[in-house]
């Protein structure tokens, strides 16, 4: 299996990046991969969380990009230490903060591309911003276009009454996450200890993303594989072409793209990821996470059809 490079980028500052990635990072090296965590923030924010909190084994580095040099500079210096990293550890993870002058083809280099996002309509706003400046990349024919994952951040129930996604048009395809919650002990994990350890609510929330962005990649490499396998089926079919009646190849093209395109739709890799959740009242009591309060509890156990729905009604509180 080939390296999984993570980019966890937004241009705003505050809206959970640097927790994201280490946590993410920590997270995923619990789940038994090698990981590297490549810091390219002047404030080091995630590369210190790492480095200070229990070793849990993820590589860190720590490398500011010349962004005022401009021209290709710094995506070239970017590209080098990814690629470096790639060719020691199953998955890279890079924070960074997105600035006009970082040539948006930098993107290409990545599988995944997580966008946290406060659910505030400013927050939003500028969200939907950044995407459509950058749709080029997400919706690109030419190049493999990386996965799409904005992640609701720092989401407080009472935030979630309004009706947020729905009024926003988000002009890309893009996959969403179930929201982190906003906690105060996800602010006292910082330098001792990781989000995924919290028993509380933004614990379990976080533990839900965290097995998101693994159904995210397991989506995306089977998508990948089948569409390698739809190619030596087209390769094949192209020599025994002749031999064929054109009818046949053509359905035998026809339901291979179809299952491949239904694969890379946003609602399957989330109908896939909740079928494995338990809910807490099908739990034996002493399994039964440590929730905060009835409200968040739910909110933090939502699939994503249901979170999406209950946003789009303006109903988070049943
Ligand atoms: N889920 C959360 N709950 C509470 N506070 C959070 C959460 N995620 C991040 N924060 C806090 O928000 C601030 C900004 O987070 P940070 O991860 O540094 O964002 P960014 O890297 O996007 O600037 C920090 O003080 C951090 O502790
Ligand atoms: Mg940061």
């Amino acid at each position: 299996m080939s390296t999984f490079k993570i980019l966890v980028t937004s241009q705003k500052g505050g809206v959970g990046k640097s927790t994201v990635s280490a946590n993410l990072a920590a997270y995923l090296r619990r789940q038994g991969q090698t990981v590297t965590m490549i810091d390219f923030d002047t404030h080091g924010s995630s590369s210190t969380w790492l480095t200070r909190a229990p070793n849990i084994g993820v590589v860190v580095q720590h490398h500011i990009l010349p962004l005022d040099q401009g021209g290709n500079r710094p995506i070239l210096d970017a590209r080098l230490h990814l690629r470096r990293a790639a060719s020691s550890t199953e998955v890279v993870i890079c924070d960074l903060t997105w600035t006009d002058s970082i040539a948006g083809e930098l993107m290409f280099e990545f599988d995944l591309v997580i966008v946290p996002t406060s659910v505030s309509e400013i927050e939003l706003t500028a969200t939907a911003g950044f995407l459509s400046r950058h749709r080029w990349v997400f919706d690109s024919a030419i190049h493999t276009p990386p996965t799409l994952l904005v992640c609701p951040t720092r989401v407080q129930p009472e935030q979630l009454k309004s009706d947020v996604f729905s009024k926003q048009r988000f002009p890309v395809s893009f996959m969403l996450a179930p929201p982190i919650l906003e906690a105060q002990t996800a602010r006292e994990m910082f330098e001792r200890g990781y989000l995924m350890d919290l028993q509380d609510a933004c614990g379990a929330s976080f533990n839900e993303f965290g097995q998101s962005v693994c159904a995210a990649r397991e989506m995306r490499e089977s998508a990948k594989e089948m569409r390698t396998n739809a190619n030596s089926a087209r390769v094949v079919r192209s020599s025994t072409f002749t031999e064929m009646n054109g009818t046949a190849a053509g359905v035998k093209r026809n339901n291979l793209l179809t299952t491949t395109s239904t694969l890379s739709s946003q609602y399957s890799i989330l109908g896939r990821h909740r079928k494995q959740q338990i809910r807490p009242d099908e739990m034996p009591a002493k399994q039964a996470p440590h929730i905060g309060s009835p409200q968040t509890a739910q909110i933090s156990t939502m699939s994503i059809p249901q979170f999406l729905k209950r946003i789009s009604m303006g109903v988070m509180s049943k």
